[in-house]
């Protein structure tokens, strides 16, 4: 039910904070230990490389993942789209192990792949909102996002609860290695620190359409740079855009426009800019330089510490492994006002279906 909400998509993106700390309370007990089943970390243990697997938001939720689990594990991890792995199966190591990033755990692309995974034998987690679903069932271990439904079709709550599952995952297996960092990353301080951050984000909704408004208004293209978990992140905040308001965004890494796409650039063009990191960040200050001598308008999300003064939008300042779980909220927030704006069904965008069951 979506209440006073205009529309679902509202709804779950201010449901944010609280999926994380339902999280915390799923995933961390009250003295301190991760919940995860002991089978799952312990076979993921035995593994000398993570195949990551999703389609669409999904898949740029593994993106962030492979990150976290490496920075914490030093497993390698490589993220594959199912419709391209299902029939174009990469060489895989020895000990592979295969994660299933699915939120309506329906999904035909992933199932294939899952198919084939099962016929080798070979270990899977598939994470998920839905208990019991399709893959769920079909996978050798589940992990649940518990995000609630998300009736919107654009997904919001389930891509930060998967980043945030994936990371108490890449924890509790960095600490069954021995990993130092991963023992010494306090997962329930930095994610209510999160919380609190998403928290003042979604409070500040006027911003955000006072923004669209100026920045996205009349436009038929836009852009979306970063680098490293930015450039996953832009990659995620342009679906958001072209799914709902049918703006047509990509999303780069930021020293790649240079390589060809820059030629689209013309006056007024939309780039927004993601900084969360302070070296690459300096990075993407020159490509941001870059585009706008070629006529772009820029809009700068910057974390605090990292600002100039010209920045559009100022994040609190979080751990730098969770970045992506602050920085995609100003993203949603203005694909939804972008919607809104140009008077389009925001909860059911044309030519898309919730899950999608078929190939
Ligand atoms: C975009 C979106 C889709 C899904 C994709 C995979 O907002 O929701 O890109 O992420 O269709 O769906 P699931 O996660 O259910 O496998």
């Amino acid at each position: 039910e979506k209440g006073l909400y205009p529309h679902y998509m509202l709804k779950e993106i201010d449901e944010q904070p609280a999926v994380m700390r339902t999280l915390i309370q799923e995933y961390v007990t009250p003295t301190g230990e991760s919940t995860i089943p002991v089978e799952i970390v312990s076979e993921m243990a035995e593994s000398d490389r993570i195949y990551v697997v999703g389609c669409g938001t999904s898949w740029h939720a593994g993106l962030v993942g492979k990150k976290m689990l490496e920075e914490l594990t030093q497993i390698p991890v490589e993220v594959h789209l199912a419709s391209e792995m299902g029939y174009d199966m990469p060489i895989l190591s020895k000990k592979p192990f295969f994660i299933f990033l699915t939120q309506s755990g329906e999904t035909a692309d992933s199932r294939q792949v899952l198919v084939k995974i099962n016929e080798m034998k070979l270990p899977s987690l598939t994470i998920t909102n839905v208990k019991g679903s399709t893959l769920s069932r079909e996978a050798t271990h589940t992990l649940l996002l518990h995000a609630g439904p998300e009736i919107a079709v654009a997904s919001t709550k389930a891509y930060t609860s998967q980043i945030s599952v994936m990371l108490f995952l890449a924890k509790a297996l960095g600490e069954k290695l021995g990993q130092e960092k991963a023992k010494g990353l306090d997962i329930v301080h930095e994610l209510g620190i999160v919380a609190a951050a998403m928290e003042s984000l979604v409070d500040d909704k006027d911003h955000y359409s006072e923004l669209s408004q100026s920045f996205l208004n009349e436009t038929r293209n836009a852009f979306y740079i970063g680098r490293g978990l930015d450039y996953a992140v832009s990659l995620e905040g342009a679906l958001k855009l072209k799914e709902i308001s049918y703006i047509q965004a990509e999303g780069f890494a930021a020293g790649e426009l240079k390589h060809g796409t820059i030629a689209l650039i013309e006056k007024g063009t939309p780039v927004v800019a993601l900084i969360s990191n302070k070296e690459m960040g300096s990075h993407t200050r020159g490509n941001i330089k870059e585009v706008e001598s070629r006529g772009a308008k820029s809009l700068v999300i910057a974390l605090e510490g990292l600002e100039k003064e010209t920045d559009a939008i100022v994040l609190p300042h979080v751990h730098e492994l969770v970045t992506p779980l602050v920085t995609v909220i100003p993203l949603q927030l203005l694909a939804y006002y972008a919607s809104l704006q140009r008077d389009l069904d925001v909860d059911k965008p044309r030519n898309l279906a919730k899950s999608v069951t078929v190939e």
